[in-house]
């Protein structure tokens, strides 16, 4: 399966912070925001990515991840000029996706704890996957209801009055009819090339599979100064708590396999003197004393 992880948009409601910096390069803690749903995406097995951005934007993320050689991946980066849809990834991206299933994910989604992704991502054979989380305030998200069986029965964007409480993250596991689906969308009347159309599809088609996330998982929004702070206090409490960190792509690649761990040696002794390297440095001690063990 392939990645796309969309990081264009506006950021508006974080100006100023976003004025010479988009949201997704914004730090969440220790890293730049993007980090964290690589991670994820790198630690569910996928190792082509496409990113993409603004024209403004994309540049800046070209600095951060270059071509992902270093840490075993591959990414390229394709441009979106104007926010005009999540969907709009799907055909931005059509070429890069060629004939495979594809992995979407909005770059400022931030998730912690569980493994629903690894397991959808390596389950997934045909159709859609999408996952349900149950939120206080569902008028912000696609929202899924489920009849008394658990079974997906209505996929909305936005409702005024929603239906359940269940919320539709930005992670969409789709097989390779995606590409179709998004190039007949209409837009809709926000102007926007919906993902939640792209899901009622597959819903009609009687080929989406919606699947709970635990209360075990976190996700958080980073979408306002106060929930960017708050994602920030998260991360920094688990990871002096554990001596572990979040949103790291090179330990994710080690324990894929995707470095061996002299690459990964060498890649922590590139890197300036600051406390990532530290960790990084003593993750590698650590692994050549007691073998991967994957958290
Ligand atoms: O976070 C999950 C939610 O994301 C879903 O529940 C909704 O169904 C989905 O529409 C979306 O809602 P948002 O209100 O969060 O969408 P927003 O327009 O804020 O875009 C989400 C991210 O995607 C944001 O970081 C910017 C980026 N984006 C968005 C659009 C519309 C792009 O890169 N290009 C775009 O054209």
């Amino acid at each position: 399966m392939k990645g796309i992880l969309l990081a264009g948009g506006t950021g508006s409601r974080l100006y100023p912070l976003t004025q010479v910096a988009s949201k997704q390069l914004q730090p969440v803690y220790d890293k730049p925001m993007v980090y964290y749903p690589l991670t994820v995406l790198i630690a569910s097995g996928i190792r082509e990515f496409c990113l993409i951005s603004t024209p403004h934007d994309l540049p800046r993320f070209r600095q951060l991840l270059g071509d992902g050689s270093h840490w075993g991946i591959s990414i390229v980066y394709r441009e979106q000029a104007r926010p005009d849809g999540i969907a709009q990834a799907l055909i931005i991206a059509a070429d890069f996706i060629g004939q495979d299933p594809v992995a979407l994910m909005l770059g400022d989604n931030l998730f912690f704890g569980g493994d629903a992704f690894p397991r959808a991502i390596a389950d997934f054979r045909s159709g859609a996957t999408v996952f349900a989380y149950h939120v206080n305030d569902p008028e912000r998200y696609g929202v899924v209801e489920f009849d008394a069986e658990g079974n997906a029965v209505s996929l909305e964007e936005k409702p005024a009055d929603p239906r359940s409480n269940y919320a539709v993250p930005g992670v969409y596991l789709y097989d390779n009819d995606v590409i179709e689906i998004a190039r007949s969308l209409k837009p809709s009347a926000r102007g926007e090339l919906e993902i939640t159309d792209v899901n009622k599809e597959y819903l009609r088609r009687g080929t989406l599979r919606v699947q709970r996330l635990s209360r075990g998982t976190a996700w958080l929004d980073a979408g306002t100064s106060t929930s960017l702070h708050e994602a920030s206090a998260y991360v920094q409490t688990i990871e002096k708590r554990q001596g572990m960190k979040l949103g790291c792509p090179e330990e994710a690649a080690l324990y894929r396999g995707f470095l061996t761990i002299d690459q990964f040696e060498t890649l922590a002794s590139s890197l300036p003197p600051c406390e990532y390297r530290d960790y990084l440095t003593e993750l590698a001690v650590e692994v050549r004393r007691v073998g991967l063990k994957s958290a």
